[in-house]
């Protein structure tokens, strides 16, 4: 058994290391945990202050919240501390919250709680005067912030005045400003393209941009402000709850997220579950968890407020989505294309509710800029559905090895390429068995040619045995093949014929697509399919695709070089003997649809929908969508900062209108 540590020492030890992390997330803006290991680390500090008061300080970090504040924008005193919330994790936390919540209520009654989603962005307090905005300050230390009236005056969405009538004279109101991910990625990669390193997440990018001295710099950024509380106002005068407080919030102007009620704990529990399954990975913004209110404001003053945080209302954190751990090697994958990618074996880590080992380093450039070494302990990420990748080094190991790209393919020693003015490094053997793998699994993948059964291993299996080479190969498979495979019993051998079968009739865009040509994704095949037939591909030139709307140089160049190859004419060949047909499509849209004649092409940026969103809305409705403006545009449909686009549009008389114009023509 380890020895008992001396709680005097431990907690000395974690206070000087929370305040040490303290300073470098907010002063500095570069942690070097993540945040749930910080939430750890003073979770810890006050279980061991509780269990030995005696040991409590008044400047211990569980008396503060956030920072110290910075000195280079002026200091602003709250009117009323911005508090924090307090963290659960787990059901069995929110359901022990959940009962002194209800100890303090009134006999007989029961509260309604306010769910909201926890922004990962900064605390922001506005101050308006007669309706008109005056200031603007950060959260600080809880008690003075900093003033930034100049720079939030440009957050895209803070209305300058309020709309209504009887506005009190005075009114505070507070949320978080956030960047959402298309911004924070179009802002990262103009800061590669200018040599400077990009920013760790969307908050810290969303920090940096609102602390600049030149607002004109926040004003490209993009940032968004949502309500989520206020400070110097007292709606609980004319007001029920704190749902009421948020709706009147927005009659004046603010956003403010989708929130909704519930009845019971049992209530919150499922939401929360089905948000954090489905939901958290849909979001076009970084949230951590689920905020929990009591609606009620009457509820609220019974429960009242700690030193730090309000009895009334609880964070329930999402499972981490980031997480620190050392990288023991480096190892090369080879994709459909041949390409090499590095991946980073960690040492396993918990993290956004699965152990992750596998971590990717993209490519050769991407670890020279990490910086990245074999021994080094990283920061890791896993948003949404998307891989795991590093986001940077915490912490340098001395000795640690470098990543050296590999002179030979791991997988079948031919020679390793890099391409000019390609950062990729690549496989260059066509035959490559870990090419081929990739190459089939793609084929047979849901939005290509929807072979189910067909999945890595059965894949695996049938090219290790060579039963199959290419997608051609597998329309010559019999059942005796199959069933000499491990894992293949009669009834699993013959749903796979089916199926193999069954993939003869896909339209032309999904075999495009499933011939994994580099660079065509599910969208270039279908634009390529709706404008040109089978024939037409095999003969097209380099400019009859560049003729293609949408098609742009780099794509048109690798759609010839494989239709008009050699071992491409082949491969088509062979499936068209397989009886393949590889009919053009044809969108099934019902007759008299809303948008049937229309194209419309959506210009900068969209808050309502996702520009695939609104694409598809257009062409579920029988109408066209098109990335580029002609005179045979019906509609352009703009948002904030449309530029060359929008101008176009003009220039040829094309009508245009806002996207919540779009909103209103949807039925
Ligand atoms: S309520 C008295 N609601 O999380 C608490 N806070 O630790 C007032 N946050 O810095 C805040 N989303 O800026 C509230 N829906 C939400 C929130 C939210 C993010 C931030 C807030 C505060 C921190 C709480």
């Amino acid at each position: 058994m380890p020895a008992k540590k001396n709680p005097k020492v431990e907690i000395e030890a974690l206070r000087a290391e929370i305040m040490a992390h303290n300073k470098r997330y907010y002063e500095l803006e570069s942690p070097t945990i993540a945040d749930a290991e910080y939430d750890t680390l003073l979770s810890r500090l006050i279980k061991l202050e509780k269990d030995h008061p005696e040991l409590r300080t008044a400047d211990s970090p569980t008396q503060k919240v956030g920072g110290a504040v910075s000195s280079s924008f002026a200091p602003v005193k709250h009117a009323r501390p911005m508090l924090s919330l307090d963290n659960t994790y787990n059901e069995e936390e929110i359901r022990a919250w959940n009962d002194r919540v209800l100890k303090n209520m009134p006999s007989g009654q029961t509260p309604s709680y306010i769910l909201e989603q926890k922004l990962d962005g900064l605390s922001c307090a506005l101050t308006y005067e007669n309706g008109r905005y005056v200031r603007a300050a950060t959260r600080g230390d809880g008690e003075t912030g900093e003033d930034v009236t100049e720079n939030v005056r440009f957050v895209g969405n803070v209305p300058p005045e309020l709309r209504g009538k009887n506005l009190p004279q005075t009114l505070e109101i507070r949320g978080e400003i956030v960047l959402f991910f298309e911004d924070f990625k179009k802002i990262n990669d103009e800061e590669k393209e200018a040599g400077r390193p990009p920013f760790v997440n969307p908050r810290n990018c969303a920090a940096g941009s609102l602390r600049q001295k030149d607002a004109q710099i926040t004003k490209r950024r993009h940032l968004k402000f949502f309500v989520h509380s206020y400070g110097d106002w007292r709606p609980e005068h004319e007001l029920a709850g704190h749902s009421s407080f948020l709706d009147r919030a927005k009659l004046m102007g603010f956003s403010v997220e989708p929130y909704e009620l519930a009845r019971s704990i049992d209530q919150v529990v499922e939401h929360y579950n089905r948000f954090r399954d489905t939901g958290v990975a849909k979001l076009p913004y970084a949230v951590d968890g689920l905020v929990v209110k009591v609606d009620s404001f009457a509820h609220q003053r019974r429960l009242g407020f700690t030193a730090k945080s309000p009895r009334w209302a609880v964070a329930f954190k999402y499972p981490a989505q980031q997480a620190t751990s050392v990288v023991n090697d480096v190892e090369f994958s080879v994709g459909r294309t041949g390409t090499i990618t590095p991946v980073a074996k960690i040492e396993p880590v918990f993290c956004g509710g699965v152990t992750i080992s596998n971590v990717t380093l993209h490519n050769f450039d991407e670890v020279a800029r990490l910086g990245v070494r074999i021994g080094d302990r990283v920061l890791i990420e896993r948003a949404g559905e998307v891989i795991p990748k590093v986001i940077k080094v915490v912490e340098k190991a001395r000795g640690a090895k470098d990543v050296v790209p590999p002179k030979k393919c791991p997988v079948c020693a031919g020679p390793v390429l890099k391409e000019e003015d390609l950062v990729a490094v690549f496989c260059d053997n066509p035959s490559c068995p870990a090419q081929v793998r990739r190459t089939l699994e793609h084929y047979a993948s849901r939005a290509a040619m929807d072979i189910v059964g067909l999945g890595d291993s059965a894949v695996d299996q049938l090219v290790s045995k060579k039963l199959v080479k290419d997608a051609a190969d597998l329309y010559d498979l019999k059942r005796e093949d199959l069933l000499g495979l491990e894992l293949f019993k009669d009834k699993k051998a013959d749903n796979l014929l089916a199926q193999i079968a069954a993939s003869k009739a896909k339209t032309l865009d999904r075999v495009i697509y499933a011939l994994g040509i580099r660079h065509i994704g599910e969208k270039t095949a279908e634009t390529v399919a709706e404008r040109l037939d089978l024939d037409a591909l095999l003969r097209a030139t380099e400019a009859d695709f560049q003729a293609v709307p949408d098609i742009g140089p780099v794509v048109a160049k690798s759609l010839h070089a494989f239709f008009s190859s050699f071992a491409g004419k082949n491969l088509i060949s062979r499936l068209r003997d397989h009886g393949l047909t590889m009919a053009k499509p044809e969108r099934v849209i019902a007759a008299g649809a809303p948008f049937s004649g229309m194209t419309f092409v959506f210009t900068g940026a969209l808050t309502t929908f996702t520009r695939e969103e609104a694409e598809e809305k257009v062409k579920s409705l029988g109408g066209k969508a098109s990335g580029s403006v002609s005179a045979k545009t019906t509609y352009v449909v703009y948002g904030e900062d449309a530029g060359s686009k929008l101008k176009k549009a003009k220039e040829l008389g094309v009508k245009t209108m806002t996207e919540s114009e779009f909103e209103k023509m949807l039925p």
